[in-house]
């Protein structure tokens, strides 16, 4: 295991009803005037928005807002919650949504208190100071909610680009899974597909003996491949939703991940989709991760087969471990067809003849990803050509 530090300073508010202590929340971690932001309607349509206004009311707390938050969110609205906190004198950030909502706002949080463009901060420049942000989740997809993590869209080329810092780790996070209850079917895959790619891309490593964050990486992907179909079949399923809230947050906010090398190359393959494409950030990903498997098994066969046997149930094949691991890959491609996503470009919308601009847009140039396995942008070339014609 390799040496790590690890910091996860968010109070996680977790069950039903709890969004009506936003109040109390924002109060103990010093908010006085608040900028509420969400996303375009669904939080106005289910009464939350009105029962967080009523909650911030009870403490006195004064507040302003700003809704539109699109998915893939777009530097556009962070100028503008930029500039409404900086004339309202903003001292907090209440995110009311899910992972577009919440980067939006870190975007805001660390652009309020910045002289300069905050798109610097996601061209390379570290966050020396920001707002602080409360989250009331209503997706359980991205797991921003406990994580330094914002991932924010230029207009301008429609370069989506992330920025990570402490700073940007959300004081708390309200988590009522009633609140996801709402969510169409295909967004609650799109979540759940999200959740198995944060696991993914700290699983497959090459640091040796994290049996520990192996079987926590495990635990998570278990519960996802049960709960689920759960979900799917009963969107009110109150005890499923719980168990993918909780598992969304433990599998980003780092826990995880500590004591061992991480991959995240098909995050950012996919990033390139849904920013040409604008869809949905677990659709890109049900199509990019399966093919990114298929591309880099060969380099630790072995691997591939634990996560076979352990999570897909395959019979371990002690003969042949390379038909075992390419089993396990083709079940993952299959139980994201089985909850609705996408497994190729033509799912997707995606096209074949736009590789070479998805290619050119990452920006590797002659240069090379890290990871488990290291990339050239001849490498994600054929990594985009088996997603494009890949079948169950
Ligand atoms: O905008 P509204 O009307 O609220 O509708 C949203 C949106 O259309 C809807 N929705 C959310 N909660 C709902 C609901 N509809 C009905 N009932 C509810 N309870 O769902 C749609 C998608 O919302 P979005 O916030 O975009 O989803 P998600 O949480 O998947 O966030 C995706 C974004 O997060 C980024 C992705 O790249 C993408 O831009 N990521 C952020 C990460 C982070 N900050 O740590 C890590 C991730 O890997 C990811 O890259
Ligand atoms: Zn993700």
């Amino acid at each position: 295991m390799d040496n790590f530090n690890f910091y996860s300073p968010t109070q996680f508010v977790f069950g039903k009803e709890r969004e009506g202590e936003a109040g109390t929340y924002v109060k103990k971690y010093g908010g006085s005037k608040v900028l509420i932001h969400y996303g375009g309607g669904s939080v106005v349509r289910s009464g939350l928005l009105d029962r967080v206004k009523d909650s911030l009311t009870k403490e006195g707390i004064s507040f302003v807002e700003l809704g539109g938050v699109m998915p893939n969110p777009r530097s556009g609205l962070v100028y503008q919650g930029i500039d409404i906190c900086k004339k309202e004198s903003v001292d907090f950030i209440l995110a009311l949504g899910g992972g577009s909502v919440i980067d939006s706002s870190k975007g805001i949080a660390a652009g309020s208190l910045y002289d300069g463009d905050f798109w610097d901060f996601y061209s390379g420049k570290l966050v020396e100071k920001a707002l602080p942000i409360g989250v009331v989740l209503t997706i359980a997809a991205a797991g921003s909610e406990g994580s330094g993590d914002s991932v924010v869209t230029k207009e301008e080329g429609m370069l989506k680009r992330a920025t990570s810092s402490d700073l940007l780790r959300p004081k708390f996070s309200i988590l009522n899974p009633a609140l996801t209850q709402t969510l169409p079917a295909y967004q609650t895959a799109c979540g759940a597909t999200d959740i198995m790619a944060h696991v993914f891309e700290r699983y497959f490593t090459n640091t040796l003996e994290v049996e520990i964050t192996d079987r926590l990486c495990e635990a998570v992907l278990l519960t996802m491949v049960k709960e689920t179909p759960r979900v799917i079949a009963d969107p009110n399923n109150y005890e499923a939703r719980a168990n993918i809230m909780w598992a969304g947050m433990v599998a980003h906010n780092g826990l995880v991940g500590v004591g061992r090398s991480q991959d995240w190359n098909s995050h950012s393959i996919e990033h390139e989709l849904s920013a040409l494409y604008d869809c949905a950030h677990g659709a890109g990903l049900a199509v990019i991760m399966p093919s990114w498997m298929e591309y880099v098994y060969k380099h630790n066969i072995m691997r591939f087969c634990q996560m076979a046997t352990r999570v897909f149930g395959c019979q371990m094949n002690f003969e042949n471990p390379e038909v075992t691991a390419v089993e396990g890959i083709k079940r993952f491609r299959s139980f994201l067809h089985s909850i609705g996503m996408p497994i190729n470009f033509e799912e997707l919308g995606a096209k074949e003849e736009d590789i070479p601009v998805l290619v050119d847009k990452l920006g590797l140039g002659d240069g090379k990803t890290g990871g488990f396995v290291s990339l050239t942008s001849e490498d994600v070339t054929k990594i985009y050509e088996i997603a494009a014609k890949a079948e169950i």
